[in-house]
């Protein structure tokens, strides 16, 4: 799929303020750092759409980002090990939680994970709290080009491994991805295409 525009539309806190229209949307959540923003400028061959850091915790917003006027990027704040107060961390989980329970336009949640990183309980509860609200997700491998392709394979069989082990009985849909070297690029576009299209 080819991006011809992508725009900044608004960014709140408050799921009931997301935009009205029934635009379908696809959401990228993960770890503070895990590299969502940098994703989403990747995707849309922008540099600074989705703002980044190196220091976790950038992102404090749900942020809509709309694609050829036909659907959204939705950036959000991660979870996890984010250099904020317990307060600000309790209040993200409200309004992402809200989120994903309340949002229609929300067609599947985008897991992102570090490929560097063993399955780690934050993540993989998350991906359990998905399942049981009945949210379809996949799940992003990031920065794929801090490891050579043998160590890639052997995260992602560890991955898939110890998903198995818990209530999943297949691994859901998954991509290998760098934002800084467009490593996956057309597979995540290409699905999100495929379930526009359907
Ligand atoms: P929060 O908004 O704080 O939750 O973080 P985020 O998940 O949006 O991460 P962000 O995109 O801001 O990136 C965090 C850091 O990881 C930045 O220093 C990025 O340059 C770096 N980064 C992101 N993607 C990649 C990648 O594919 N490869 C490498 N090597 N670094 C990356
Ligand atoms: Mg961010």
């Amino acid at each position: 799929m080819k991006i011809n525009s992508a725009k900044f539309v608004v960014s709140n806190q408050d799921v009931k303020k997301c935009p009205s229209n029934h635009f379908p949307e696809y959401a990228f959540i993960g770890r503070s750092n895990v590299g969502k923003s940098s994703l989403i400028n990747m995707l849309t061959n922008h540099k600074n759409l989705a703002k980044t850091s190196g220091k976790p915790g950038k992102t404090q917003l749900i942020n809509h980002f709309l694609i050829n006027n036909e659907w959204y990027l939705v950036d959000l704040p991660g979870y996890g090990y984010a250099r904020v107060s317990k307060t600000q961390k309790a209040k993200f989980q409200k309004f992402i939680t809200r989120y994903f329970e309340q949002r229609k336009q929300l067609i599947c949640g985008f897991v992102l994970v570090d490929i560097r990183h063993d399955p780690q309980p934050i993540d993989t509860e998350f991906m359990e709290w998905l399942g049981s609200n009945g949210v379809p997700f996949a799940i992003v491998f990031t920065k794929a080009d801090k490891l050579k392709p043998k160590a890639i394979e052997k995260q992602v069989n560890d991955y898939k491994e110890a998903l198995l082990q818990t209530t999943w009985e297949e691994m859901p849909p998954y991509f290998i991805t760098s934002a800084s070297k467009g490593i996956g690029k057309e597979e995540l576009l290409g699905y999100i295409d495929e379930i526009n299209k359907s």
